[in-house]
């Protein structure tokens, strides 16, 4: 079976089972899980129902997908995503982009949990995506025919839509939510980095770091869905925390912050729909 055809499996079994799904996707990063609770006419979906859904390995990530409305606004909620380090390929990493676009998904919000390198930061801050930095070579559309999904050679200067992060913006002023914007590292992960790679990275313009979203974003971008991305800083990164870096310190503030950050990303997809 080729991938095109898993793609398709999937999301035809979706669409048999929910009907017309929701234009706006959301992928819920540590610690925002909570958000699901609040969609009104819920429907959940273990991931493992659904055909060829890779199964998240990450005690931190729920894996369900869950549709409905959030304050009126109709959306699909991905409570756990697939990382690099659980031993997913990068392809199925973003294997849940291109089943959103066959059924018609056109706006994807990824947050995430990321560590703050950015001097001005502080752990509870907020970070809008503006770019990303990713050092290995590894991408989620290797091996990719032109065609298949998307050209083969694509542009990634607006990745991070320039629209949606300007109504973004509004709804965090609208809502009183403080937002920062950067530049978001990807490393693959599971050990932190080391303070040299941090000052490395600091050197290379990345504001903050993370394990995840850089996958997705690459084939949102390939296959042509419109991206938003936003960090919770949980920590401040490897040599500028004066801690320890634990899973327990992210966890804990990435609880603590959920509060704000589910309304705004309530806003957004109120304001995208
Ligand atoms: N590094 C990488 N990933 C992370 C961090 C970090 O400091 N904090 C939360 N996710």
């Amino acid at each position: 079976m080729t991938r095109m055809e898993r793609f398709a499996e999937s999301a035809a079994w979706l669409r048999e089972r929910l009907g017309d799904l929701p234009r706006t996707a959301v992928v819920l990063g540590s610690g925002l899980g909570g958000l699901t609770a609040q969609l009104e006419d819920r429907v959940e979906i273990p991931y493992g129902q659904i055909p060829h859904f890779p199964l998240t390995r990450n005690e931190n990530h729920k894996g369900v997908l869950a549709v409905g409305r959030l304050e009126g606004a109709p959306v699909i909620l991905m409570s756990g995503r697939f990382h690099h380090y659980e031993g997913y390929s990068m392809e199925e990493c973003a294997y849940h982009v291109p089943v959103f676009k066959l059924l018609g998904v056109e706006t994807l919000v990824v947050t995430n949990a990321a560590g703050g390198i950015n001097p001005t930061f502080q752990p509870g801050d907020l970070m809008l995506i503006s770019d990303h930095i990713k050092l290995t070579s590894l991408t989620p559309v290797e091996g990719f025919a032109d065609g298949e999904l998307g050209p083969r050679f694509f542009d990634m200067g607006d990745a991070y839509c320039a629209a949606l992060r300007e109504t973004a913006r509004q709804v965090a002023a609208r809502e009183g939510v403080p937002l920062r914007e950067g530049v978001y590292a990807y490393m693959a992960g599971p050990q932190y980095e080391t303070p040299a790679e941090i000052r490395a990275l600091s050197v290379l313009g990345a504001d903050a770091v993370g394990m995840s979203t850089v996958p997705e974003a690459i084939m949102a971008a390939h296959c042509g869905i419109r991206l938003l991305g936003i960090s919770a800083i949980t920590n401040l990164a490897a040599g500028i925390s004066p801690n320890r870096l634990s899973d327990e310190e992210v966890r804990q503030m990435a609880a603590q912050m959920s509060g704000r950050f589910g309304a705004l990303v309530r806003g957004i997809v109120r304001a995208v729909s």
